[in-house]
């Protein structure tokens, strides 16, 4: 595994190795027997906000050996217009790895292109693999794993959150219900594309949860679409809350990739019932993306 630009290029084996490598680390956190990015200087570029992503990594990189250097690309000529494969062919030359956060799926494949390093996808605006991995080692450890479980996902039917689930449901061929509003849901050309039979799309949020083992949401707009408040409006009636949750499996869990909006796409009760499970999801950011980064810079 060169790079880690999506989850739709995993294989099941894949994934399954990076969560039970994610387990090892986890698991001897502190006193791992190899550094395998010693020597290494891993660039991180973010043109997003974030704190969990970036933390994670720079904490990740460090216990593997690494060095990590935060790149704002607004503090770098990136910023100021330099093209993406002048950057790339730059840093291909410096740096041993990337770390990229950024809109354009394009910008990631373009970079992974022209520096000929490892790059990993830490979001953009079609994908977020590294939570997606997160999140399955976190099913995995409350639930003992997916196979046969059911998912349900409240909320935006085509941000990046809900597109890498999409595709994990369909390479780890488990059932996961979106409920979004009709104008937010998946487009009819990319669910022909996908052809999975696992998927549902509802409008009725009490029907996604119906049953479900795992019920996750994200913000209702995404990080870029702020200005959207029209798109916020379509939202009424899709809170995760106490009532929603009522239909749900006994032994559910609720995921929330952080950060959220309470009152919005989360009630504060329900967030704070299921804080255990929400803060372990983002503790595992740490452990699974030191999975990947052993993955892609030993390929
Ligand atoms: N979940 C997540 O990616 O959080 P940050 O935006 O804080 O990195
Ligand atoms: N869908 C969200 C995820 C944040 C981690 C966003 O892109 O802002």
């Amino acid at each position: 595994m060169k790079h880690l630009l999506s989850i739709e290029e995993l294989s099941a084996a894949e994934i399954s190795s990076l969560i039970a490598n994610a387990q090892s680390l986890k698991a001897e956190r502190g006193k791992h027997a190899s550094q395998p990015l010693a020597g290494q200087t891993w660039a991180m570029i973010f043109s997003k906000s974030s704190t969990r992503t970036r933390v994670s990594f720079e904490v990740g990189i460090r216990e593997l050996g690494g060095f990590p250097m935060f790149l704002s690309a607004n503090d770098i000529q990136l910023g100021r217009g330099e093209p993406i494969k002048d950057t790339a062919r730059v840093l291909g030359r410096m740096v041993h790895g990337m770390i990229i956060r950024t809109f354009a799926q394009q910008d990631i494949i373009d970079f992974a292109k022209f520096s000929n390093l490892p790059v990993i996808n830490a979001l953009t605006d079609d994908e977020h693999p590294c939570q997606i991995l997160a999140d399955l080692l976190t099913v995995k450890e409350k639930l003992g794993g997916w196979e046969g479980k059911k998912f349900a996902f409240v909320g935006d039917g085509f941000s990046n959150m809900t597109r890498s689930w999409i595709w994990a449901a369909k390479i780890l061929n488990f059932e996961l219900t979106i409920a979004s509003p009709i104008a937010c849901q998946p487009p009819a050309d990319f669910l022909n594309a996908l052809n999975y039979d696992g998927l549902k799309i509802t409008a009725d949020p009490a029907e996604a949860v119906k049953g479900a083992d795992v019920i996750n949401t994200d913000v209702w707009l995404s990080m870029g679409q702020e200005g959207q408040r029209e798109k916020e409006a379509e939202f009424a009636g899709f809170e995760v809350n106490a009532q929603l949750l009522k239909a749900a499996s006994p032994c559910h869990i609720v995921l929330h990739c952080l950060p959220a909006y309470r009152g919005k796409e989360i009630s504060e009760a329900v967030l704070e019932a299921h804080a255990d499970t929400i803060f372990q999801q983002a503790e595992n950011r740490l452990h699974a993306q030191k999975a990947v980064l052993v993955a892609v810079a030993k390929a």
